[in-house]
């Protein structure tokens, strides 16, 4: 049996009682779209993170989207990040009409090198959006100092950090206002699409409401300012709230997912996922590097055992933001990231037997080559 990069079937057979039991709950509350459920999720999920408010979207490239817009940031505007992320990040700000500005990531652990920030800057930038990327967050005191000194935003996109924290604080409650995602791989996910957007400020909150309802905020039928269709569905939310409650059981499991892989592969030559300073990690993927990749891919194959790559293109060398007018060579960590790393297997359910094949025919392929 193919041993895939990410399953949710073993979680859903031991989960299945509470999440039919979500559907029934929303399917008999009589209220399909913006209820009960969604509030609920909504005050809970800013709880967890300390936070003063969370508005649900339909998906973590919205609430990314609509966050930047909900703090003002508009066409013209410049916002620093990475290329090495999903292109979502990027598809976001562009969206929008602002410029994404593209700094290099780092070679131990493939976050913002936060050093190139500065000279990034022009008298267009107005945020600064770091990518906590693979499960473990951006070191914030240095963009936090340079987002003071040249009065700019901070937007976290947390897609793929729920529940990682920096120096004790959570991915999400850093910046002005953070993006989630809830696709159903994320370390919480939904049965299907969902996002959020979390702050503090209690006018980005406002206008994020009413960006997400048409730009209605008072009564259905007046728009005040133009904006989207993007709610978070009522159903899924019902699940969020209930897999929230079991949001640090998950991390755990990938932290032992995460342990067992280094105690199995600690003596190749692979390399391992390096854990920056002050972080926690919550290993969304366990991302491992190789100048072989390519090689290592294809023998695997015999095996059976899928493998991913996140990401092979980096986002400034794709067709679609050519008009950004980065070449290839222009971001050369990223660049060579791209050629060299790969993800193995990871879900907070994977069995440890599944894993220890993967282990062992990962160094059987090493030794071999
Ligand atoms: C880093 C990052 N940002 C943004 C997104 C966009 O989230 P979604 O797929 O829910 O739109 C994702 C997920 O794909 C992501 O990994």
């Amino acid at each position: 049996m193919t041993t895939r990069v990410w399953d949710y079937l073993r979680e859903y057979d031991s989960e299945q009682k509470d999440i039919m039991d979500a559907v029934e709950t929303v399917f008999r509350s009589g209220q399909l779209v913006l209820g009960e459920s969604v509030r609920s999720f909504e005050a809970e999920f800013a709880g967890y993170h300390g936070v003063g408010h969370c508005v649900g979207v339909d998906n973590g490239t919205n609430a990314i989207k609509l966050g930047l817009q909900a703090m003002g940031v508009g066409p013209g505007d410049e916002v620093i990040t990475v290329s090495n992320t999903a292109a979502p990040t990027v598809v976001a700000i562009d969206s929008i009409g602002a410029r994404p500005v593209f700094v290099d990531v780092r070679r131990d652990d493939y976050l913002m090198d936060t050093s190139q920030v500065e000279s990034a800057i022009t008298e267009r930038t107005r945020c600064l959006l770091p990518v906590h990327l693979y499960g473990q967050c951006v070191e914030m005191e240095p963009l936090e100092r340079l987002a003071a000194r040249h009065d700019l935003v901070i937007f976290e996109d947390c897609a793929q950090a729920h529940g990682a924290r920096h120096h004790g604080r959570f991915a999400g409650s850093m910046g002005k206002a953070a993006g989630f995602s809830f696709y159903p791989t994320k370390v919480l996910g939904a049965y299907g699409d969902g996002g959020a957007t979390l702050t503090s400020d209690d006018e980005v909150e406002r206008n994020l409401r009413r960006l997400r309802y048409y730009g209605m905020e008072k009564t259905y039928y007046v728009v005040e300012t133009p904006g989207h269709n993007s709610r978070l569905d009522e159903l899924q939310a019902e699940i969020l709230r209930r897999k929230l409650r079991r949001l640090d059981r998950y991390v755990d499991d990938r932290r032992a997912v995460a342990a067992r892989y280094a105690d199995g592969l600690g003596d190749t030559d692979l390399v391992l996922p390096a854990l920056a300073e002050g972080n926690e990690h919550v290993y969304y993927v366990y991302v491992v590097r190789h100048p072989r990749r390519d090689d290592i891919i294809e023998a695997l194959k015999a095996y059976d055992i899928q493998l991913n790559i996140s990401y092979p293109w980096p986002v400034h060398t794709m067709t679609g933001f050519a008009h950004l007018g980065y070449g290839t060579g222009s971001l050369p960590v990223t660049e060579e990231l791209a050629g060299e790393i790969f993800s193995l297997p990871m879900y907070p359910s994977l069995p440890g037997d599944v894993q220890d094949r993967v282990i062992s025919a990962l160094r059987e392929v090493l030794a071999s080559l």
